[in-house]
């Protein structure tokens, strides 16, 4: 279906918790511990209700994100309930991969395609300076989703200026040993940390300059390795594909956007970098709601923003994991 600006909107990201076992800087504050209440976290039943009305809308591709979605209790029945609806074309999940190991296999066989792994450096102290995580369990989950042959894995980098910088071309270089994608995201500030000041932010066109020091990068300009806004080079000599997301310097960035945001407790966001979100609880939970839950997904339809307001006016209200990375 289309929005008002003519985008064809079939993609939602579907936050199911708030939670995380990991800290990443700019991702969430350091003193960070006001989870959501248990009972404001949507239930497992009411996101699938929830998919079902999107599936009637239009929605054909789901993405399940947190938080870290692996923290949540019986992720993997669900995951299997939400592959197995009828009309939902496509399921991917973002993932730390901490937690992957042990259930890489089954997320495979439930029917996931395709998983985004956050890998912020391969060093391990730097790692843990940026995450607070440990980076032999993110390896061990990376090497888990490859032996249970996922049609494809590509790895989140969120660039941070002196901070990993010196981290480029060893995740390139990881990446093409084990056939992956790599690519690199423009810092946004969606926490409240110093951490995404403007120290802090350096850009994609950068981070080519870096690569291109050693190799030469060819523009793939139809390149369509995702759901999501991601523009795709070549490595020449290295013979590898990366991948960038511009948020906050392409002014074109949010021409093509595809998608919206359930998040963990039960709002529609139209837009990851606008402040407005739409409650669907009251149609899920009220014996008899004002409206319902394809009422409101047809509003974010009809009001999703033209763009992003990142660069101007936006304040980060609510963190990262609360609206679903
Ligand atoms: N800027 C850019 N990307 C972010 N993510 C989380 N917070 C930010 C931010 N402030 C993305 C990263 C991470 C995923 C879960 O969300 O890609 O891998
Ligand atoms: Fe889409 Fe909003 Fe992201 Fe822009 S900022 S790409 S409009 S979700």
């Amino acid at each position: 279906m289309q929005d008002g600006f003519g985008r064809q909107v079939d993609y939602l990201r579907v936050s199911i918790t708030d939670r995380c076992n990991e800290r990443c800087g700019y991702c969430m504050p350091e003193d960070h511990h006001d989870w959501l209440p248990k009972g404001q976290i949507l239930s497992y039943e009411e996101i699938i209700s929830v998919v079902k009305t999107a599936v009637s809308v239009g929605f054909r591709r789901f993405r399940i994100t947190g938080g870290e979605p692996l923290v949540r209790r019986d992720v993997l029945p669900f995951v299997q309930r939400l592959c197995a609806l009828q009309g939902v074309e496509s399921v991917s999940m973002t993932t730390n991969a901490t937690l992957l190991a042990p259930v890489a296999d089954d997320l495979r066989r439930a029917g996931v395609s395709s998983l985004n792994i956050s890998l912020d450096a391969l060093d391990e102290d730097l790692y843990h300076q940026l995450t607070h995580g440990r980076l032999p369990d993110a390896l061990a989950g990376i090497d888990a989703a490859r032996r249970a042959g996922f049609p494809s894995i590509k790895l989140n980098t969120v660039l941070i200026k002196n901070a990993n910088e010196g981290q480029l071309w060893p995740i390139v270089n990881f990446a093409a040993e084990r056939g992956l994608v790599p690519r690199f995201i423009e810092l946004m500030p969606l926490s409240s940390l110093e951490m995404i000041g403007p120290d802090r932010f350096f850009s994609a066109q950068q981070a080519r300059d870096i690569l291109q020091r050693n190799d030469q990068l060819e523009p793939l300009p139809d390149a369509k390795l995702g759901h999501g806004p991601a523009r795709y080079y070549r490595l020449k000599k290295l013979g590898i594909t990366v991948g960038f997301i511009s948020a906050m310097t392409d002014e074109h960035f949010c021409e093509t956007c595809n998608k919206m945001r359930l998040t963990a407790d039960g709002f529609v966001r139209p837009c990851l970098g606008n402040h407005g979100e739409l409650d669907l609880k009251p149609a899920l939970r009220h014996a008899s709601p004002p409206r319902t839950v394809r009422d409101v997904f047809e509003e974010a339809l009809r009001d999703k923003p033209r763009d992003h307001v990142f660069g101007t006016t936006y304040t980060p209200l609510r963190i990262m994991t609360a609206i679903g990375g």
